[in-house]
């Protein structure tokens, strides 16, 4: 990866992600040698939505690595609530830290804050758009337990809304997988996504039951209905509960089918899945220290290359 932010997925080749899991597993096989790495360096946490998994792991893998953390707090008690712009804000937070995670309810917004700060700005979350680096540990967790050639993988909820599902599918493109996405019809992948998935060659398919295409798949990864994007809480209700995975639902998959799940999960994952051998999704959500350690670790040293980095914006 040249560029020195990280906003979408669809900014990764192959070769950058690859990258990027290469230096997770030398992370994950050696963290040692990576504690004092970023000694004296400051990542600031600028979340406007709540988080716990991608506030506290960025927290705990800058840590891992030697920096130190700052956090913008809620927006109630930050000067977000007197008015002030994200330009703005990003601006004054540039000057106390060597690296941003910004995310935001706006679609949009980093793409926002990368054009006003020299700083690393990581994307971990911007409204409906893009969470690119929850794919990465996303494909790392596909990697070490499948590979990442020839894939199918299966994508099931809300595709209309869910920012992980966008950012997986373009970074999926980049591997050449087989993507069936599973969802009712009025949470399919909006299309704008389908057609940027087009453009770049991907295979895909779209469903409304999950039963036919079980048994092909390698990965089944499961999403939360995102009710705080749903402009009517009756629709919500409507499609709420509608694709929940329990052993039942499992039992034609294949017998290495892993089942993930970028967390939270409501009821979309019976309990009973938890102790099985699909269940992959603690696992994944473990792997965020390592690829996020590897991932500062790079947009870092590529800030501060000599010959300056390749900024594609
Ligand atoms: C996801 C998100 O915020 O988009 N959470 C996460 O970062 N693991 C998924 C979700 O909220 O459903």
């Amino acid at each position: 990866m040249r560029q020195d932010h990280l906003i979408t997925a669809k900014q990764l080749s192959r070769d950058d992600i690859e990258a990027v899991l290469d230096r997770a597993r030398a992370v994950a096989d050696d963290p040692a040698a990576y504690a004092d790495r970023h000694a004296g360096r400051v990542l600031a946490l600028c979340f406007f939505e709540p988080s716990t998994r991608t506030r506290m792991s960025f927290d705990s893998a800058a840590k891992r690595l030697g920096m130190n953390t700052i956090d913008m707090g809620d927006v109630d008690s930050s000067s977000v609530s007197k008015g002030e712009s994200l330009a703005d804000t990003v601006r004054v937070i540039e000057g106390y830290a060597d690296a941003l995670v910004l995310r935001h309810p706006s679609e949009g917004a980093a793409t926002l804050a990368a054009e006003h700060v020299e700083t690393p700005v990581v994307n971990a979350g911007d409204g409906a758009g893009q969470h690119p680096s929850q794919t990465l540990l996303d494909l790392h967790t596909i990697r070490e337990n499948h590979g990442l050639d020839d894939l199918t993988v299966g994508i099931m909820g809300d595709l209309k809304y869910g920012r992980t599902v966008h950012s997986l599918a373009a970074a999926l493109t980049e591997f050449d997988a087989n993507q069936h996405f599973i969802s009712p019809e009025s949470l399919r992948l909006p299309r704008s996504v389908r057609f940027d998935l087009h453009e770049t060659g991907a295979q895909i398919r779209e469903h409304t039951d999950l039963d036919g295409v079980l048994p092909d798949l390698d990965v089944l990864y499961v999403t939360r209905i995102q009710k705080e994007r749903f402009p009517d809480e009756n629709e919500y209700h409507r499609v709420a509960g509608e694709y929940r995975i329990d052993a039942e639902t499992l039992e034609d998959a294949a017998e290495d089918l892993s089942v993930m799940h970028p967390l939270p999960r409501v009821d979309e994952i019976a309990p009973e899945i938890d102790g099985t051998d699909h269940a992959r999704y603690f696992e994944q959500a473990h792997n965020g220290i390592p690829v996020r350690m590897a991932l500062l670790d790079t947009l870092i040293e590529n800030a501060e290359a000599p010959e300056g980095p390749e900024v594609d914006r």
